[in-house]
């Protein structure tokens, strides 16, 4: 078929769609363009869930009727001083926003800059202006958009619920919120106020929005690290969500979706997560415009760092470092999140091993502490998790602090401390490999990429899998396999690396393979609930609970202990008043 040039109103059908999908994408437009005109104030009207109307309205700059002519049309804005792309300092850049709007619906601008005596109202047909008149109105911009997709039927039936489509605009609404609290923002569907939010600081904000809960519950930061600014809440790992949705990230105010930032959090939280479970963040990172690439996506949702393997670092060691802080913290709320994880603790299916009985070693360090005669000479009141005074339902440790008292699960405790043991040992001499005899040959095939492997190799080795590169480029050798997977396909796991390497720049899945078993080993190793222990040994797994990391928590991101301070039982009993 011969090549041709395609006309001009099919290239602008292609742009917008690339740029408006659904109403919420209208809405976040609308919402950048706003705060990038310096709003103290944005109000936003909808109804049917943005299908039949949008109004966005701001207090801004404004603009002047020439400007509102020329802003409709395609490759114009006021938002790139210089002729490249770095160090864009605002959410728009593009000048493709209004003209795809005004394409897909019947759009009115009415806008009045603060040099003129009044405004003008003008409606566009067609991305062109349909009619204009003057209009009285204070400084600032208010768009309104009706009959989307009006022109594209086929685009409109793609378009759900309007509660679906609200839900989506709900979403971008509130994380732009977000990262502007000294806006206020109201947001109203259908004639019912939803959000209406005064300017506020950016805690009060995060807590508007993400609720007290959260707030309560969540560990701020605020670090520089070289050129890197990072400052938000993360969730204690006992205060956590069954999806990962309400993770929001934001680079240098833009929300964004990045997969690097993902797996910075993953590893970050590796290992103190309930099974399926998702902290809640929201984290802002700053970072100077020639150090990201903002311009990779149609919809400005993804953004490319240059010097990736920085960023990922920094991230999860600032969060790894955060979340040691948690050594006693645990989660504040014990509603139906906290109560749900206690239930579905089930660990059934979990092969066991028996390597080494780890708690007999622990009953064998602790043999001079044996006695049966329970007292002791030492008080432990004033260490951190108090002194044990007993045990219910064999079970739960019950110990007196100096202002507080304490609930601890002996199992949930004593598998933190085998856990945090285990990854200890392997960091120092990596798994025990199983030879493989004789070694698997795996031809090497551009396809498979199996050529990325080639550089991690000793990480690889660390983690029990032995590869040979001497017949490198025509064939890669396994020659031995991590004693604890057992059984496995070799060749799969080696597919999973490469796509995990090629993602993430690590390999991260052998990681979390390491990490289940360390789980599953510290799991059964571990003093189970149940199980009678004298006041010795329970004021001794107290003190080693207190020596080891994150202790909030065991592996499975349960908590291990609550506590109770003593001036709120005496509130409880009004012993007080
Ligand atoms: N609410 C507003 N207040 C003041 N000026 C506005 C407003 N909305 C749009 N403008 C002006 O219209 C221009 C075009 O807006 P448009 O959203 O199409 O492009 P942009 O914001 O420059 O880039 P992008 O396509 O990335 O959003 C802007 O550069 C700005 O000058
Ligand atoms: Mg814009």
């Amino acid at each position: 078929m011969p090549i041709r040039i395609l006309p001009s109103q099919l290239i602008y059908q292609i742009a917008s769609g690339e740029v408006i999908d659904r109403p919420y994408s209208i809405v976040k437009e609308l919402l950048e363009n706003a705060i990038d005109a310096q709003a103290s104030s944005i109000w936003m009207m909808l109804h049917n869930g943005g299908e039949s109307y949008i109004s966005v309205k701001d207090n801004g700059t404004g603009m002047c009727l020439e400007d509102i002519e020329l802003a409709v049309k395609h490759h114009t804005t006021s938002k790139l001083t210089a002729d490249n792309l770095e160090n864009i300092q605002t959410l728009g850049f593009r000048g493709e926003a209004l003209p795809s709007i005004s394409f897909v619906s019947r759009m009115s601008i009415t806008s009045k800059c603060k040099e003129d005596e009044w405004g003008w109202f003008v409606q566009f047909e067609d991305q062109s202006i349909a009619s204009f008149k003057p209009s009285i109105c204070t400084t600032g911009t208010h768009v309104e958009v009706r009959d989307l997709f009006y022109k594209t039927p086929n685009r409109l039936k793609f378009l759900k619920t309007p509660e679906w489509e609200f839900q989506g605009i709900l979403n971008t609404f509130k994380r732009l919120t977000m990262a502007y609290p000294s806006i206020a923002f109201n947001l109203n569907n259908d004639k019912k106020t939803i959000i209406n939010f005064l300017a506020a600081s950016f805690e009060d904000r995060i807590a508007d929005v993400l609720g007290e809960a959260f707030k309560d519950n969540s560990l701020m930061i605020e670090e520089r690290r070289g050129y890197i600014r990072l400052k938000g809440f993360i969730s204690l790992p006992s205060f956590t969500q069954s999806t990962a949705n309400f993770q929001y990230l934001f680079v240098n105010g833009r929300p964004i979706n990045n997969k690097l930032l993902s797996s910075a959090i993953r590893v970050a939280y590796e290992g103190l997560l309930f099974r399926n479970r998702y902290p809640m963040l929201a984290l802002f990172l700053d970072i100077p415009g020639e150090y990201v690439d903002i311009n990779i996506h149609p919809k400005k949702y993804e953004v490319r760092f240059k010097e990736a393997e920085f960023v990922k670092e920094t991230i999860k060691n600032i969060l790894k470092e955060t979340l040691t802080k948690t050594r006693f913290a645990v989660s504040t709320s014990f509603g139906e999140e906290t109560f749900s994880s206690f239930d579905s603790g089930d660990f059934s299916g979990i092969v066991p091993f028996s390597k080494k009985n780890l708690r007999e070693e622990f009953r064998r360090k602790n043999k001079g502490h044996l006695s049966l005669n329970e007292s002791l000479d030492i008080s432990y009141r004033q260490y951190p998790l108090g002194q044990a005074i007993g045990q219910i339902y064999n079970t739960y440790i019950i110990s007196e602090g100096e202002e507080k008292f304490f609930i601890i699960d002996q199992h949930a405790a004593h598998e933190r401390i085998l856990y945090e043991e285990i990854k200890e040992s392997l960091k120092g001499r990596g798994l025990k490999i199983t030879p493989l005899n004789p070694p698997l040959n795996f031809k090497f095939d551009p396809a498979k990429r199996f050529d990325v492997l080639l550089k991690y190799q000793k990480e690889l080795k660390l983690f029990g899998l032995n590869i040979n590169f001497k017949d490198y480029p025509q064939f890669l050798r396994v020659e031995g396999i991590p004693e604890i997977l057992g059984e496995i396909n070799v060749e799969s796991l080696l597919s999973d690396l490469v796509e995990e390497i090629i993602e993430f720049g690590e390999p991260l899945r052998l990681n979390e393979h390491v990490h289940q078993l360390c789980s599953t080993l510290s799991c059964h190793l571990s003093i189970r609930g149940g199980e009678k222990l004298s006041l010795q040994e329970l004021n001794k797994l107290l003190r080693e609970i207190e020596g080891v990391n994150y202790s909030g928590q065991c592996n499975h991101g349960r908590p291990t202990y609550l506590s109770l301070r003593k001036r709120d039982l005496e509130k409880i009993f009004r012993r007080n008043t």
